[in-house]
């Protein structure tokens, strides 16, 4: 089942310029079926109509504490009673601070008073306000409370000035959203994530790769983070941005992703989850200058010689944790699939066929075996790559509970 239906939102809309792409939270919660309740400061509604609030929630949206409309006038009761999760975006300065004192002077502030499970507030305004020590203030008393803030970022700001104030990134507020919802089923962990392809040059201006886009190894680190895992993402050149929260490693080529693996599995992991399509082969000299053509020969001979393996060294070094393995093959991926895991002897490989409609690089989808050292097979369903990050989180923590810590 996807992971927010039947989750019910509750977002408090406050008066800022950023008022607008409350908008867009509301659409993408709503795509992925949450049910979103709204409620607005007066203020909010002199940037966005109450009517955009409501053709895009779907629901009536309330921005009156003594509107007659409330069956009872305790609508602000009513709402928090059902909600998994507050979010307040965009949250002004005056609305923060009205937070700080637990000030009830409105149906947001009164509903946001009302409500004793977890708010999310995602701050937006001019960076002077924000750093005003008196806003400063207010914030670090709600963190102190326990309500988690999704810090603004630096940026050009609608008042012409550039600093520090914008929203942040509505894709970030939903994925603290998801963050705050999950069960934190691998708090305490550090799990060491690789992901990518790695460049392997021949000469300054050219190497060797593959078409791996990092898609899968960047929803598995999403959903290690949403499960409380500390990560260590350690990724070769990719075009997407890794989620917020992972300790990032950027690396290039094989030996620079085995030589930052290692390093983290020494400082201490308890799982290993190696994604990355690492290059199998890096030639023997790297020439310093481009390579020319030769007019006497239309051929160009080259000596390789293989990388060295990270799955195959951590799995056979480790004295405890969980280390994963992954195999992207084009057919006789179970056969091919039974032989690497005896070769490398890891504790799970998930096995994709490349081939596979659904399944490969750059898809959302993947449709994958997953196989046990202990020679159990589970053929997943074709599923989004998010769900198979899921799923396969669960499966770590399930070993992990019991499994003794490495390093
Ligand atoms: N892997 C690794 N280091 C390498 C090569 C592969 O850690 N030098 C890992 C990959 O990240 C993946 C798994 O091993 O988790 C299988 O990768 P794959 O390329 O399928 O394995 P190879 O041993 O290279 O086998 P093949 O001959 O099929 O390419």
């Amino acid at each position: 089942m996807n992971f927010w239906a039947n989750k019910n939102i509750s977002l408090i809309v406050s008066g800022g310029i950023a008022a607008y792409r409350a908008c867009d939270l509301i659409r993408i919660f709503r795509k992925d079926g949450a049910k979103v309740s709204v409620v607005t400061t007066k203020s909010a509604l002199e940037f966005v109509t109450e009517l955009s609030f409501q053709a895009l929630s779907g629901e009536h949206v309330n921005s009156d504490l003594f509107s007659p409309i409330q069956a009872d006038g305790m609508d602000h009761i009513h709402q928090t009673k059902t909600s998994d999760l507050m979010v307040i975006a965009p949250a002004t300065a005056n609305l923060i601070a009205k937070m700080a004192m637990g000030l009830a002077d409105d149906l947001a502030t009164a509903t946001i008073l009302a409500y004793d499970g977890p708010k999310l507030v995602a701050p937006a305004m001019n960076s002077r306000m924000w750093l005003n020590p008196a806003t400063q203030r207010n914030v670090a008393q709600l963190k102190q409370d326990g309500v988690q803030f999704i810090d603004p970022q630096s940026g050009s700001l609608a008042c012409g000035e550039d600093g520090e104030g914008r929203l942040a990134p509505i894709e970030h507020i939903v994925e603290a959203a998801q963050s705050a919802l999950s069960k934190k089923i691998l708090a305490g962990h550090r799990i060491l994530i690789t992901a990518g392809p790695t460049h392997e040059a021949l000469d300054p201006v050219r190497y060797i790769s593959n078409h791996s886009s990092g898609k899968m190894g960047l929803s598995i680190c999403r959903a290690a983070l949403y499960a409380g895992a500390e990560v260590v993402l350690i990724h070769g050149p990719i075009n997407l941005e890794p989620p917020p929260g992972a300790e990032l490693h950027p690396v290039t080529s094989a030996q620079e992703m085995y030589d930052q693996s290692m390093a983290a599995w020494e400082a201490g992991c308890s799982g290993a989850i190696l994604t990355a399509a690492v290059g199998d082969f890096r030639p023997v000299q790297q020439k310093s200058d481009k390579i020319k053509k030769n007019s006497d020969s239309d051929k160009l001979t080259m000596e390789l010689t293989v990388n060295p393996d990270i799955l195959a060294t951590l799995a056979a070094k480790k004295s405890g944790g969980v280390v994963v393995g992954f195999a992207a093959e084009t057919g006789k991926s179970l056969e091919r699939g039974r032989e690497k895991m005896a070769r490398k002897n890891c504790d799970l490989l998930v096995i994709n066929d490349l081939m596979e409609p659904g399944s490969g690089f750059a898809t959302d989808t993947n449709r994958v075996t997953l196989l046990h050292n202990s020679g159990k097979e589970e053929p997943w369903p074709l599923l989004s790559k998010d769900k198979v990050a899921e799923k396969l989180i669960q499966t770590i923590a399930t070993l992990l509970n019991g499994v003794k810590q490495n390093g």
